[in-house]
């Protein structure tokens, strides 16, 4: 047996990335312009990061892109925010579907307007059958609000004597979010240098790799992408065990 094998597992791309795109205004400010246009520029960061995470083989990418906490915003930011994402999925839908790309959205869907709820349907409709990477939407998402929404759920089917409340795991809590079919993010980025998650997968980030990074936003490319994976590659995943020993 060689001495201190590296885990094969130590080359492998991280399945799920989740990326906290955060620092579009700040971007704006540093340059004198409206935060509107951090936002707009940031779209295009996140066109440039789909592209990268499909051609780098990562399965499954969620992007925080609208927060339950962000309605306290001003409405005209509000507006330009629901503006963008009503554009991306008109202008850019047929690329995504073209490419591959399985659409994923999740967050409450019932406070948003009814045609953006329509069209975010409709990008789920149209893609389901997609094979390449899964591009997770997170739109009005709060990790509380989703584990909440979960607990409905179950409290329903308990309820109606589907299940016992002795049943009750974190497996079960788990099947009953929002996307329950996808694995944990093996590695959560943010951008902006901000060092916190803000309410974002606070239940599947148990065991998640953090990455912070100072880049903006908008500033964020498939180089950045590669850092952060880098950075990701360093760490050692242990997950309440132990390292895999040699010889033993
Ligand atoms: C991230 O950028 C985009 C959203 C939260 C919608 P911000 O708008 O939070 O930018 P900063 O953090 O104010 O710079
Ligand atoms: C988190 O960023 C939400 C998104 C990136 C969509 P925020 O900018 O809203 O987070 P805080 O307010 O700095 O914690
Ligand atoms: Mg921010």
């Amino acid at each position: 047996m060689p001495q201190n094998p590296i885990p094969l597992s130590a080359f492998a791309m991280p399945r799920h990335v989740a990326i906290i795109m955060d620092g579009n205004g700040r971007w704006a400010s540093a340059r004198g312009l409206p935060r509107g246009e951090g936002h707009r520029r940031g779209v295009e960061a996140l066109r440039k990061t789909v592209r990268a995470a499909g051609e780098m083989g990562i399965s499954y990418l969620t992007i925080f892109s609208f927060s339950a906490e962000n309605w306290s915003r001003p409405s005209s930011e509000i507006r330009d925010l629901m503006g963008l994402l009503r554009r991306f999925i008109r202008n850019d839908l047929a690329e995504l579907h073209q490419s591959r790309v399985k659409v994923r959205v999740i967050g409450e869907r019932d406070d948003l307007a009814p045609d953006i709820r329509q069209l975010l349907e409709e990008a789920e409709e149209l893609t389901k059958g997609n094979d390449r990477l899964t591009l997770v939407v997170a739109f009005n998402y709060g990790a509380r609000q989703e584990i909440a929404r979960a607990a409905a759920r179950i409290a329903v089917k308990i309820n109606a004597g589907e299940i016992e409340p002795s049943a009750m795991t974190a497996d079960l809590i788990g099947q009953n979010l929002d996307a329950p079919d996808l694995p944990d993010p093996d590695l959560i980025i943010r951008t902006s240098g901000e060092q916190r998650l803000s309410n974002f997968l606070l239940w599947q980030a148990a065991y998640s790799e953090l990455v912070f990074v100072p880049t903006y936003w908008p500033d964020f490319d498939r180089a950045a992408l590669e850092g952060a994976i880098a950075e990701y590659h360093r760490r050692e995943r242990r997950f309440g065990g132990l390292i895999a020993q040699t010889g033993s």
